[in-house]
């Protein structure tokens, strides 16, 4: 059947079933995190936070807070944890994530003694504020109506700026995903859920539509090889 990619598919994920077991997701977690690495995942996201630095927003006098949403195994806040010491930064880091199982997985993959804490929440109902909110693959979790939501949830809560790091939907990843998952044996869970979270994903046509909805100012940018990351830095 030919797929259609003209509006967000509204299939399933496995991940996101209730009745997963511990060692199933984690191991689901882990090649999510390989995913991430083979496909330069979380350069956008550290490049960011580059940008915010060099802008001077982080001379605040203490650490600077990053909220990581929808954290799962922790790969993104272990990266900026080693971003942020390469230069010297003093950083407070939070992952939240609905399933217990991320905190689980994310606690046991850190090395103890770094200044990451992981929490078990919806996201709605987390109310820490933090100087800058991030998220990876997480917003195409959502149906539309909670991506407004999450929207203004994360420009209530930034003090500096917050980014939005997932998928573009379109067909060439699509294509490649399956024989990429394939070819690197990749967890079962990724090589479905992989497809899904592409037909599930966003044109940067529906990210103008989101943002106006939540009324709420943002940038759209296409970062390779097929991210489309929504930024947003508060002026001063
Ligand atoms: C595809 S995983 C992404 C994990 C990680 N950020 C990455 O880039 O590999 C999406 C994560 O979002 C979490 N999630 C889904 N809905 C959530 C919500 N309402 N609040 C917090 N986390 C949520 C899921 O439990 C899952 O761990």
């Amino acid at each position: 059947m030919k797929r259609d990619f003209s509006r967000r598919s509204v299939e399933t994920e496995l991940m996101d079933a209730v009745d997963v077991d511990y060692a199933t997701f984690r191991d689901c977690l882990r090649d999510l995190a390989k995913v991430n690495v083979v496909t330069l995942g979380h350069r956008p996201t550290l490049a960011f936070l580059e940008a915010l630095r060099r802008k001077g927003r982080f001379k605040r006098g203490g650490a600077v807070r990053i909220v990581d949403v929808g954290s799962g195994y922790g790969d993104l806040l272990r990266a900026v944890d080693r971003w942020a010491a390469r230069r010297g930064l003093d950083v407070q880091l939070t992952g939240v994530d609905l399933n217990p199982w991320s905190a689980q997985a994310a606690r046991e993959a850190t090395r103890p003694g770094r200044p990451i804490e992981w929490i078990t929440s919806d996201v709605f109902e987390h109310a820490g504020r933090a100087d800058v909110i991030v998220s990876s693959l997480f917003t195409h979790h959502l149906d539309d109506a909670h991506v407004v939501r999450f929207l203004r949830w994360t420009e209530d809560r930034a003090e500096l700026g917050w980014f939005v790091n997932d998928l573009h939907r379109h067909p060439l990843p699509h294509a490649v995903f399956g024989p990429l998952a394939a070819a690197f044996r990749w967890h079962r869970f990724v090589r479905h859920d992989g497809p899904v979270s592409i037909a599930r994903a966003f044109v940067p046509n529906d990210w103008r539509g989101l943002l106006q909805a939540a009324e709420t100012p943002g940038s759209i940018h296409w970062r390779f090889p097929f991210r489309l990351c929504v930024s947003r830095i508060k002026p001063k």
